[in-house]
């Protein structure tokens, strides 16, 4: 019995992975090292002790991924990591993110098919609640559509695995909708390694701190939000690693589809978190406001009693620990994982 991780070497994967690794499962990872690096490999080794089986692999190749599931018959389950994610890319190259996105995870799914392997987690989004009428969102909150490509992929996948549950009663799918993953594992050997300028808060602040950047950008002061400034819900990595290993187990007690938001339930503002990056860092940043960005919602944040309740499942970390391990994380490596 193994899992499948794709996106192995990614962000989110490398962190699940570890936690998979913690809680006892048996692990391949699948990675073509499009947005990761085969370093990522060494690091796992040195955290969890384990040379974790991995095969270089494109998802959105069909023979490729046959042969990964003829040479590793014990994989039982499989999380789908191994995505593009860019919004502001996607919006730029929709027909790539729909090939890319769409088609990895089809391709998966057939040779699930075809392997008898009937257990899929799914990483979804908070982005398929759109601009969302009422916070928190639970996930019956309506699913207003995305506002981007990368977005749409997102809800248009989560539609066909729903669509696979009622022609496949055997089909166990765990829908994860993420809300701001952030942070690092607290040894600072992982954590995220963006391309190029960051779009995301954290990374760019991150990059701001070790001198990449003169200051932090504050997109937009004039949301209807206490202090003005989009409130998000920002997620510890590792907290939502964890999640994936309770999904994991949930979809072993056969449950059919499920759907959770991994969040915190908690709301902060841009400056509210760059307050506590400061705290971290123990200095001030210098700050740059800006009109706010295109597609930028004022508010979003979980409701995260689902996964609680039927997961067993909460965040542990606080902002404050999100931040200190981003640091951790980025003054160790001021390059990521580049010389
Ligand atoms: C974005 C994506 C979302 C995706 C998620 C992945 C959009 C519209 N949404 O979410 O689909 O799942 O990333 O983590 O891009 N901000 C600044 N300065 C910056 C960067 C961001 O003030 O340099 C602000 C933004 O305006 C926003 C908040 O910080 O209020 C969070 O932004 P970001 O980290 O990019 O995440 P989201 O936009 O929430």
């Amino acid at each position: 019995m193994a899992i499948l991780v794709t996106g192995g070497a990614g962000y989110i994967g490398s962190h699940t992975v570890v936690e998979l690794l913690a809680a006892g499962y048996e692990v391949v990872i699948a990675d073509n090292f499009y947005n990761s690096s085969p370093k990522v490999l060494d690091r796992l080794k040195t955290i969890t002790g384990v040379d974790v089986p991995f095969v270089e692999c494109d998802v959105c190749d069909k023979d490729q991924v046959e042969n990964l599931f003829s040479a590793h018959p014990e994989i039982d389950a499989v999380i789908h990591f191994a995505a593009y994610k860019a919004v502001g890319e996607s919006v730029e190259k929709p027909l790539d993110y729909y090939e890319n996105n769409i088609g990895g995870a089809m391709t998966i799914l057939q040779a699930m098919k075809r392997h008898g392997v009937k257990n899929f987690v799914f990483s979804s989004s908070a982005t398929v609640y759109g601009d969302p009428e009422t916070v928190p969102c639970t996930e019956d909150s309506p699913a207003n559509g995305a506002t981007n490509p990368y977005g749409w992929t997102k809800v248009m996948q989560e539609q066909i695995l729903r669509d696979l549950c009622v022609s496949d009663k055997k089909m166990n799918v765990a829908i994860l909708r993420y809300f701001n993953p952030i942070g690092a594992h607290p040894s600072g050997l992982i954590g995220e390694d963006p391309n190029g300028i960051p779009n995301n808060l954290l990374p760019y602040i991150a990059q701001a701190a070790i001198g990449k950047y003169p200051a932090v950008r504050v997109f937009g002061t004039d949301y209807p939000t206490p202090d003005g400034t989009g409130v998000r819900d920002y997620i510890h990595v590792v907290d939502l690693a964890k999640g994936h290993v309770a999904a994991v187990k949930k979809l072993f007690t056969k449950c059919g589809l499920v759907t959770y938001n991994l969040g915190t339930g908690n709301g902060y503002s841009v400056l509210q978190v760059i307050k506590a990056y400061e705290k971290a860092i123990g200095r001030e940043l210098e700050k740059n406001y800006l009109p706010r960005r295109a597609g930028d919602i004022a508010e979003n944040y979980a409701d995260p009693r689902k996964a609680r309740e039927e997961l067993g499942w909460t965040a542990q970390y606080t902002i404050d620990d999100m931040c200190a391990h981003s640091w951790n994380w980025q003054s160790n490596n001021p390059n990521g994982y580049k010389e």
